[in-house]
């Protein structure tokens, strides 16, 4: 699945150039040669390589001084030396100026491709490490809900996961795009390889090009080291471009000849990289009127929407609100009364999962970490279950006294006590506690506790 790798044999001899050349062709690598350090410095700088190999004795610069020089531009790029039999000092100081490996003339073909495909890998996994320490890579998935909404989606993402089609993500806020994002990572054969997320709207737009594209040394003031881009860091596995369409126009133009052409050139320079990235990007926005406001390239949509993942609202699958209630509450050891779950059910959730998810974390806080009851939720939560109508029909059933049933003092009086009662309830009592919440002061509470004998 990976890109063709490219490397670069330098030797002066002609024909240990040509069996290498032809050596390294069989292996199945992109071959290149240089008879010299200065032929090789030149097309380093003008191609992409993924590994030297470069002999130690040369007229003009040595196999060492080559490596230096490779070293002032480039940290990672893999180095190989190929020294003659008893050259082991050599061999050492060439290793401490940052070759990844050293061979002894003559050897087998087996052990420089040996030497290549560990040096790459190692390098690959130096990357992946350093990346991994900063930017700590998601736990595995878990996309909560047996909804039928969200069983078409499990099921299409199971689908589209073994393809390297883009897919584009929408969706409300809150509703786990980014979460459908690492469970195609995670279905994909490049589960193994790098999840990489880029937030588009949380980059600064003169940041992002260096971001997603890196630069060589020297590209602007201030570049004054190499820089992998997050392209280069998805090599081999998922890129995600999260909000997509706050990336800006030129960017997005760029982005759609990486997709179209399958390599990136970094800022600064014109080498060619070759690279195997699987695209998933995602947007709150409705993609279409985005490309009406001038927001989203018409070409890159297009290009973007071979595969479209439609994130469903909450609202819209009610059946789901209790088994995530259930797991956002499992962490904390609370539970949830019935009376609430009403409530979390009755509600629109503009703010999807993640309001959900912060409603229960305020709500078990509240609740002292047992059973949260319907006070314990933000007060437009609680309305949600007890629209107006069903309070008038509530306080008409319950007024025994028919001749009363129309009565708006008595319907308000009744009110008031279920609200003092639930009130007393979820502060276990505390009458401080539940004039609060009451919105009253504590000396009227106490002299309704008297009217109603609820002491
Ligand atoms: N189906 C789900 N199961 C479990 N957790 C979920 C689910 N959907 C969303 N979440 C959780 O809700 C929060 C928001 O999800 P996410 O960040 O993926 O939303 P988003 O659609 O990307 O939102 P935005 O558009 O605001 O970026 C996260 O903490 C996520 O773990
Ligand atoms: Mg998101």
């Amino acid at each position: 699945m990976d890109a063709l790798k490219t490397i670069l044999a330098v030797d002066d001899e002609p024909n240990m150039r040509r069996l290498l050349e032809i050596s390294l062709r069989q292996a199945g690598y992109k071959a290149l040669v240089a008879e010299d350090g200065k032929q090789a410095l030149t097309i380093i700088h003008t191609q992409n390589v993924d590994c030297v190999v470069s002999d130690l004795h040369m007229p003009g610069m040595n196999g060492l001084a080559l490596l230096q020089q490779i070293r002032q531009t480039s940290e990672r790029l893999p180095f190989i030396m190929v020294t003659a039999q008893g050259e082991i000092q050599t061999a050492v100081e060439a290793m401490k100026l940052g070759a990844a490996d050293y061979i002894q003339r003559p050897f087998e073909l087996e052990t420089l491709e040996m030497a290549i495909s560990k040096a790459i890998s190692n390098n690959r996994i130096a990357l992946e490490n350093s990346y991994l320490k900063a930017d700590q890579q998601p736990a595995e998935n878990g996309l909560i809900g047996q909804s039928k909404a969200m069983f078409v989606l499990k099921q299409m993402i199971q689908q589209v996961a073994p393809e390297k089609a883009t897919v584009l993500i929408t969706g409300e806020t809150g509703t786990g795009k980014e979460l459908i994002a690492k469970a195609l990572h995670a279905a994909s054969p490049r589960k193994n390889a790098l999840f990489v997320p880029v937030n588009c709207a949380a980059i600064p737009a003169d940041i992002l090009e260096s971001e997603l594209f890196g630069h060589e040394k020297g590209a602007f003031t201030g570049a004054v080291k190499e820089r992998v881009g997050k392209f280069e860091l998805a090599d081999g596995g998922t890129l995600f471009l999260d909000e997509i369409t706050e990336m800006p126009i030129h960017l997005q133009a760029k982005l759609l000849r990486v997709l179209q052409e399958g390599v990136v050139e970094k800022l600064g320079g014109n080498r060619q990289i070759a690279l195997d990235i699987r695209v998933v990007a995602a947007t709150n926005r409705d993609p279409m009127q985005a490309v009406k406001d001038g927001k989203l390239r018409e070409d890159l949509y297009y290009r973007l929407n071979v595969f479209q993942l439609n994130s469903p609202a909450l609202r819209e699958r009610e059946a789901d609100v209790a088994l995530l209630a259930q797991h956002f509450l499992a962490k904390r050891g609370a539970l949830l009364a019935d009376s609430a779950l009403g409530c979390l059910q009755a509600y629109r959730w503009p703010g999807n999962v993640r309001e959900l998810e912060n409603v229960l974390e305020r709500a078990a806080i509240l609740s002292g970490g047992r059973t949260i009851e319907p006070a314990h939720l933000p007060a437009d939560i609680v309305s949600a279950c007890a629209p107006a109508t069903s309070i008038v029909s509530s306080v008409i059933t319950q007024t025994e006294n028919t001749a009363h049933q129309f009565s708006i003092p008595a319907a308000t009086q009744q009110l008031e006590r279920q609200l003092i009662e639930q009130a007393l309830s979820a502060c276990k009592g505390n009458k401080a506690k539940a004039a609060k919440l009451l919105e009253i002061s504590e000396r009227s509470l106490w002299y309704k506790l008297d009217q109603y004998s609820l002491k």
